[in-house]
């Protein structure tokens, strides 16, 4: 069964003002690339649940510790701005077992595997591409970072590292959607798919016969998304109806 276990936070990245990282220590949780923990804090007076806690990918490969995540503060939201407040020394509470089906071992082999992210959606890509696993499945990656701003264009140094691993078979697209960013596509995700600027960016056609999806962030993207990769005759992966698109909404 699966219980509270107090972790420790060893270290914290700040990238822009609501959007940090933090490093968290707790040897005894385990994971699949693609998973999530369930950071909590204990809950104010009053609440019927002692911890309050929500959901948050791992960032780090499973082999590599300490944890990682990847968080943006939402400040009307109870937890969040709370994680916000966290420094190194001070105690975190994780469900000792991790959850989802986000993971590399899900999505059946193809040529291509796009991995679309908007915002902290980036996280469960850093953990599945830093293991083997996608490698040896696909023979390229095209992962993209649609972001509001261009400061929020971060762990360009993991990306760096994941290229520099496995050359000619990594392209990184950034896409910045409230300002002009040099190198980045504008707008959003699902047009730049639909009017084919994606596939011009990744030097790689996006079809049926060719790709795999998986999808992560902001749930007004992936219906967006799908919407447009199924007008492309893709559609949803079930394990009993195998298909294109796998997908992890964060609310
Ligand atoms: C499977 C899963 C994995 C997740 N992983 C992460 C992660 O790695 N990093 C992370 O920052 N959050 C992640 N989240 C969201 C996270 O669990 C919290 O919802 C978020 O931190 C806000 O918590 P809160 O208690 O302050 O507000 P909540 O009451 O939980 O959320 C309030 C509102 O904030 C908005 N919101 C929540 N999360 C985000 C987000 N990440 N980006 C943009 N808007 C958001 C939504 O409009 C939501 O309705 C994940 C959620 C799920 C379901
Ligand atoms: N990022 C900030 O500047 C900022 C500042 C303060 C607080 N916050 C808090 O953080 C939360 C998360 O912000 P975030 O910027 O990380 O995440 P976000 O709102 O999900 O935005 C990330 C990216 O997703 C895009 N997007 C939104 N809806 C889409 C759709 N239907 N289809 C395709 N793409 C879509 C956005 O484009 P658009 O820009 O076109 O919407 C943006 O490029 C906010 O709700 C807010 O509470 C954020």
């Amino acid at each position: 069964m699966s219980k509270w276990v107090q972790g420790t936070v060893v270290g914290r990245r700040d990238w822009a003002d609501n959007l940090y990282s933090l490093q968290v220590a707790a040897p005894e949780v385990g994971f699949a690339a693609g998973q999530f923990a369930r950071l909590a804090l204990p809950a104010p007076p009053g609440a019927p649940e002692p911890m309050l806690g929500r959901p948050y990918s791992f960032v780090n490969p499973p082999d590599r510790a300490p944890h990682e995540f990847y968080i943006v503060t939402v400040p009307e939201g109870p937890l969040s701005p709370r994680l916000a407040q966290l420094r190194a020394g001070d105690p975190l509470w994780l469900l000792s077992t991790a959850n989802g089906f986000f993971c590399v071992a899900e999505v059946p082999a193809a040529d291509v595997l796009w991995c679309l992210a908007t915002g902290t959606g980036l996280a469960p890509f850093l953990s599945i591409l830093r293991t083997p696993e996608p490698w040896q499945r696909f023979g390229r990656v095209v992962l993209v970072h649609a972001v509001r701003r261009a400061c929020e264009l971060t762990y360009r140094d993991t990306l760096a590292e994941i290229a520099a691993a496995h050359p000619g078979a990594f392209t990184p697209v950034s896409m910045v959607s409230r300002e002009t960013h040099p190198g980045a596509l504008a707008g959003r995700i699902p047009a730049a798919i639909e009017d084919g600027r994606l596939e011009a960016a990744a030097g790689v056609p996006l079809t049926a016969a060719n790709s795999q999806l998986m999808l992560c962030g902001n749930p007004a993207m992936v219906d967006d998304a799908k919407k447009v990769l199924v007008a492309r005759g893709l559609r949803r992966h079930r394990r009993r109806e195998p298909g294109q698109i796998t997908a992890e909404s964060y609310w």
